[in-house]
Formats: C-alpha cells, sequence, structure tokens
C-alpha cells in the first residue's frame, strides 16, 4: 500500500497508535485515565491503585491491592552499586533528574527476568528510594532506608525527611500522583514508545523518558514557575514582571499547551488539594499571590498571542501542590517522575504487545547534488 506523505510539525494532531489507558480531550478539557474521569478517581485512590489500574485495566479487589503493594515495597531498595553511583553524583552535584536517569539505567542490576511487570514494578518501586537518598546525600545527610509497612507515597515521605509523614501530606502526594500518573501521547510517553516500538525493553524505555521529560516546556515546568511567584513577591508586582518576560520574547511556565485549548482538567483537581495546605499566614499569602499570577497571566496571554487560548496548564499547580506537601523546588520533575513512570510502563508493555514500529518520515530541506572532492587529480 502508498501512503501520501503528510506534513504535521511537531506531530500536531496525529495519531500514532492507539491506547486504553487515558484519554485527553482537549476542546472539552476532560481527562479520562483507564475508564475514569480524573476528579471521580484521582482525589481519593492510592497511588498503587492507579498503577494497577494502567497495567491490569481494573482496580484490584481489597487481597490484590494488599499483595500489589507488598509486591512493590520489597522491591524498594536499591544493589549497593547504585547508591556509590548516587554518592559519586553528589559529589558534582548532579541535578536529581539526571542522577534518576542514571540510576533507572543501573536497576537492570535487580531483574531475575526478562519478564516485563518484574522490569515495570522494580522500576516504579526504586524511583522514590533513588530520589528520596540522593536528595538527603546531596544535603550531607545518611539515606533513610525504605519501611515497606508504609504506602508508596508516605514511604517516599519518610526516606525524605526521616519522620512518619501526616495523612494530609500522604493524601495530598496520592492526588498529585495520580493526578499526572498518564496523559496521552505526551512527550516522554511518546518517547518511552519509540524505544519499545522497535522491540527494546522496558528499562531502556523508562531511561529514555526521563530524558524527554526533564525538559523546561514538558516536566521542567514547575520549578521555573513557582520561581515566577516568588519572583514577583507581591499582587502588585505581577502585571510587569509577567509583561517584561513576554515583552523580551519568554515563555511564562506553566501556561500553555499543546492538546488543550481550554484549563487542564488537572489543574483544577491540583487547586484543591493545594488549597487545604494554605489555610493560613504566608502560606495563604503565597496561595492568594498564585492565583492572582494566574489571572494576570491568562489575561497578558491573550493580549500577547490573541486567539492562542494559552490557559493554567497541570504545572502551576504542581508547583503549589508540591510545595504545601514541603518538597524543595529541585525535587518538583523527580516527583513528576514517580507518578509518570507508573504511565511510561504501561505505554510500553501495552505497545509491545500489538504496536506497530513508531517510524515517521522528514522533510527533507538539505542541499543536493554536491559533489566529493576527486581523491586524486583526474587528468
Ligand atoms: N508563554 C508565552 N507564549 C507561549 C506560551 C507560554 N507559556 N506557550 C505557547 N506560547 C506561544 C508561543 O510563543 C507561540 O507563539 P507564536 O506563534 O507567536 O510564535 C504559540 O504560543 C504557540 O506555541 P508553540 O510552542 O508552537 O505551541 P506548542 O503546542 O508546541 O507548546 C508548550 C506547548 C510547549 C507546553 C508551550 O505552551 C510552553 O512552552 N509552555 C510553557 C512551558 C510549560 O508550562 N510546560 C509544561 C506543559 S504541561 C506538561 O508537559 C506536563
Amino acid at each position: 500500500m502508498v501512503f501520501e506523505p503528510i506534513s504535521r510539525p511537531g506531530l500536531q494532531g496525529v495519531i500514532a497508535a492507539e491506547t486504553r489507558l487515558s484519554r485527553v480531550d482537549g476542546l472539552a478539557g476532560e481527562l479520562i485515565i483507564g475508564g475514569y474521569a480524573l476528579e471521580e478517581i484521582a482525589p481519593y485512590a492510592e497511588f498503587e491503585e492507579m498503577v494497577y489500574l494502567l497495567w491490569y485495566d481494573r482496580l484490584p479487589s481489597a487481597e490484590e491491592k494488599d499483595s500489589f503493594q507488598q509486591e512493590l515495597a520489597a522491591r524498594r531498595a536499591l544493589p549497593p552499586i547504585v547508591l556509590e553511583t548516587l554518592h559519586a553524583a553528589a559529589k558534582q552535584r548532579l541535578p536529581i533528574i539526571d542522577v534518576l536517569r542514571m540510576a533507572a539505567g543501573l536497576l537492570n542490576l535487580t531483574l531475575r527476568s526478562d519478564e516485563e511487570y518484574e522490569a515495570a514494578s522494580v522500576l516504579v518501586a526504586a524511583f522514590p528510594t533513588i530520589i528520596a537518598a540522593y536528595s538527603r546525600i546531596l544535603r550531607g545527610e545518611e539515606p533513610v532506608s525504605p519501611d515497606e509497612r508504609l504506602s508508596h507515597a508516605a514511604n517516599y515521605l519518610y526516606m525524605l525527611d526521616g519522620e512518619i509523614p501526616s495523612d494530609g501530606r500522604v493524601r495530598a502526594l496520592n492526588t498529585y500522583l495520580n493526578t499526572v500518573v498518564d496523559h496521552g501521547f505526551n512527550a516522554s510517553t511518546f518517547t518511552a514508545r519509540v524505544i519499545v516500538s522497535t522491540q527494546s525493553d522496558l528499562v531502556s524505555a523508562v531511561v529514555g523518558a526521563i530524558g524527554a521529560l526533564k525538559g523546561p516546556v514538558h516536566g521542567g515546568a514547575p520549578g521555573p514557575a513557582l520561581d515566577t511567584v516568588f519572583e514577583i513577591a507581591t499582587p502588585e508586582r505581577a502585571e510587569a514582571v509577567l509583561r517584561a518576560k513576554l515583552e523580551a520574547g519568554e515563555r511564562l511556565m506553566g501556561f500553555g499547551h499543546r492538546v488543550y485549548q481550554v484549563r487542564d482538567p488537572r489543574a483544577d483537581v491540583l487547586n484543591i488539594a493545594a488549597e487545604r495546605f494554605f489555610t493560613s499566614g504566608e502560606q495563604l499569602e503565597l496561595y492568594q499571590l498564585a492565583r492572582h499570577v494566574e489571572k494576570v497571566a491568562i489575561a497578558l496571554l491573550e493580549e500577547y498571542k490573541p486567539g492562542r487560548k494559552l490557559q493554567t496548564n497541570v504545572e502551576f499547580y504542581t508547583a503549589l501542590v508540591l510545595h504545601g506537601i514541603g518538597l524543595e523546588t529541585a525535587l518538583f520533575t523527580p516527583t513528576f517522575a514517580i507518578a509518570r513512570v507508573g504511565g511510561w510502563t504501561a505505554h510500553a508493555i501495552e505497545h509491545l504487545h500489538g504496536g506497530r514500529l513508531l517510524r515517521p518520515l522528514a522533510q527533507y530541506i538539505g542541499e543536493t547534488g554536491r559533489r566529493y572532492p576527486a581523491p586524486f587529480p583526474v587528468a
């Protein structure tokens, strides 16, 4: 069969494969994950249930949930060579997300088979341990060993602080992780699928996906989004600071989306989760400032990019929720990876079973007809 080539820069609007994992409706502003509307499930489920839903296409029973949690908990510990790598990386103060990528590649060392669910569980289970351990080493502290009795979210906070977290922080973190666990063919998920579309393996797919996630227009946005709010500092400065950025041709972090033409539905779920933390004092002022910054940013984006419909995306509220939970900015993108690895592994498994090789075309715009100089004088 001959296909007529079509050109869509950035693959915008192109359907590259089928998925049963999540549906992103950019016009209605709706997100469905594993059959559930986001707002129906994200604020209530535990992260392990979301991962189970994505891997097995249904929620677990109470017993299945317990044994799934135990299975993941048993895979949290890191091999000594990974810990050595974290110490070596800390000497150079490498960014956490780069160290996560390096350490994820070493997880092959813990695999006993090439069974894909084993690799998927090891990847999901070990991410929080790598991130929390490295973050503590960077602070000059000893890593805290995982506690198998704690849930995935609670254990992550415990390994960061060395203290059992409050139910409120755990609930907010679960809501965040559930909200961003999967989102159609975003750049990092697509990267994972491209990699396994060659019949490669899950660890390779996830290592590639981390590389795609860290860029500032994908998962790297929440830190800079919060920095902007801090830079603005008081409501009356919002317009001047944001206008100066737009005049300088900068993008406002936390706004705009390739698919959503309306407000990102994840922003609403996270806004409700964030609100709980910002009830008084300086914290409440920060939250109110952020809401004001959001309003001013949307109005200015309409002025500078009329008709583009640039609205708040998930990263703006990610910054507020994670800050409210007490995470430092450097942990925002790595914590995104803790969630999204659930989606990456689900997509990789889905694509391994029936997906085609992902291989688009390129429009050649280079020269033609160049001649290689003759290697010796031609008589
Ligand atoms: N601030 C200012 N202008 C913007 C923004 C923004 N946040 N987003 C898009 N624009 C403008 C572009 O400058 C461009 O203008 P032009 O046509 O006059 O040149 C126009 O809108 C279209 O932009 P594109 O980059 O072509 O749109 P694309 O669909 O590729 O962009 C993206 C989507 C990358 C998310 C973009 O909106 C952006 O860079 N946002 C800021 C970074 C961010 O918040 N990223 C997180 C996204 S959510 C996630 O990945 C989990």
